[in-house]
């Protein structure tokens, strides 16, 4: 079966041109002037629409056992909502809980996953640390497609990963050719500020960003910076909510340091008051960690996406419904912290980002797709309109609108963070490996269909950073 899509204008991370895009067997087979449809071709009509790269969300977080809970959304659910917001690929987190061998980690994680309906690849946590994680790492990257590795700063007594876990991965990351990431919050200060603010009386979700204010993460941001710089190693800091972290990645930036900031789609647009609301479950539904910042916060935010010091959008989609919430009711320490955005994070971004012109088209796809793609090292496969790429494919209406609303949506959640907000510009159709699987608000997916994508190690970019460490290396002093 392929799929023609005929009329529309392709857009990509560099270029926008009118041509016609034919899938076949899974892959974009032809781009070009008026394609000849194959007899047993489905005809797309993009008349009026962009044809991009679908959107690849390098963070999420199915069915996370977490704070004593699980997350609702399953890899089918999570996946399906996905495709019908135009994402058609996630990156998971396996996350080991501590003394968990990676490998038994990994191995349940993809169990669970073989249920999505989109591609999937996952990140891999260090959530501690001995011969057999270093073993591991080595296993994960060579034998089963994994070229990152996630640490948790905060979640102090639970998952948190200390300076320790840190020098040693990021120096095993570095021999792998595998990028670490972090979550960075200063879990110790965190720890504190929560029994403060306990303490003051304050025990609603009020006290959640009282707890991590933008300091705490950006202590947490320059450290990791700066174990990288010292390892010598890149560095992706996920979910950078608030300039001081933003500013520290900047700083490196400019030191040429090799550094990568993602940023979420709930802080680019979600303020910090959201907390303050009388509604328990309205405020405990925000609940996530980072938490969601004032507005000077958010415009450094689309500063740094704009600047290109942030490089990748993504939702750290992991829903927790009210009655989960609710275990928090006494105390904003035991609300499970996550947020859903899988299905809005495209249509979120276009609105806010590309109809105010604070983005172009294609820098979208940049940030919702193709620099993921690069940044993960599976770039043309995703993320990329080439003949050859797999045929990951959105449908964009840059005219059509839509209300959000956890009424409507398709994330299994009861909540929905954007909700009431009316967003122009949203998928008419989604093609997931050549297959259309959304059109026009109808979703076809096939439990399984997902394929696991591998990520190869970065072989070229850290020999190139290898040899700029033996350049500066230091000498011996030769004496007697
Ligand atoms: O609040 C969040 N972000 N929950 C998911 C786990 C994480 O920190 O990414
Ligand atoms: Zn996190
Ligand atoms: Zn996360």
């Amino acid at each position: 079966m392929s799929v023609l899509i005929r009329g529309g204008t392709v857009v990509t991370a560099d270029e926008t041109y009118r041509a016609d895009v034919l899938c076949q067997d899974g892959k974009i087979a032809a781009i070009g002037d008026n394609i000849e449809a194959p007899p047993d071709a489905r005809i797309v009509d993009a008349g009026g629409q962009y044809v991009m790269p679908g959107g690849i969300d390098p963070h999420t977080h199915m069915q996370l056992p977490f704070m004593g809970t699980v997350a609702s959304e399953d890899f089918y659910t999570g996946t399906s909502a996905g495709l019908a917001g135009g994402t058609t690929m996630i990156i998971d987190f396996v996350i080991p809980a501590p003394k968990e061998p990676l490998m038994e980690a990994y191995h349940k994680w993809r169990g669970w996953a073989e249920k999505a309906v989109s591609d999937y690849s996952f990140h891999v946590a260090v959530t501690w640390w001995d011969e057999s994680v270093h073993e591991d790492m080595g296993v994960l990257v060579r034998d089963y497609g994994v070229n990152s590795f996630k640490h948790f700063m905060a979640y102090k007594n639970a998952i948190m990963a200390d300076d320790e876990v840190l020098v040693n991965s990021f120096q095993r990351a570095m021999e792998l050719g595998a990028m670490p990431t972090v979550h960075a919050e200063n879990g110790e200060l965190v720890y504190q500020l929560q029994k403060q603010v306990l303490s003051q009386g304050i025990t609603g979700p009020e006290g959640h960003p009282l707890s991590r204010p933008p300091v705490v993460e950006g202590e947490a941001a320059n450290r990791a910076i700066q174990i990288a710089n010292v390892m010598n190693v890149p560095l992706y800091v996920v979910h950078v909510s608030c300039k001081e972290s933003l500013d520290a990645i900047t700083r490196a930036r400019s030191n040429g340091q090799r550094v990568y900031g993602e940023c979420l789609a709930g802080h680019l647009v979600i303020d910090d008051s959201v907390y303050r609301h009388k509604d328990f479950k309205f405020a405990a539904g925000h609940v996530m960690s980072p938490p969601f910042r004032s507005r000077e916060h958010q415009d450094a935010l689309w500063r740094g996406l704009q600047g290109g010091n942030l490089q990748t959008t993504a939702t750290d989609h992991c829903c927790f419904c009210a009655d989960q919430k609710a275990a928090g009711k006494d105390d904003f320490t035991k609300i499970p912290n996550g947020t859903a955005g899988i299905e809005d994070r495209m249509a979120v971004i276009w609105d806010a980002g590309v109809n105010t012109g604070k983005l172009t088209p294609n820098e979208f796809v940049a940030v919702t797709s193709t620099n993921t793609a690069r940044i993960f090292n599976i770039y043309p496969q995703k993320g990329a309109i080439k003949v050859g790429a797999d045929a990951d494919l959105v449908v964009w209406d840059p005219e059509g609108s839509r209300t959000i609303s956890a009424e409507t949506h398709h994330q299994n959640i009861d909540f929905n963070i954007f909700e009431g907000r009316t967003v122009k510009g949203i998928p008419s159709h989604t093609i997931s490996r050549g297959k259309v699987v959304w059109a026009d608000g109808e979703l076809t997916v096939e439990r399984g269909a997902g394929r696991y994508i591998n990520r190869q190690p970065y072989a070229a970019d850290f020999e190139a950073l290898a040899r700029s460490k033996e350049y500066n290396a230091p000498q011996a002093v030769k004496r007697g």
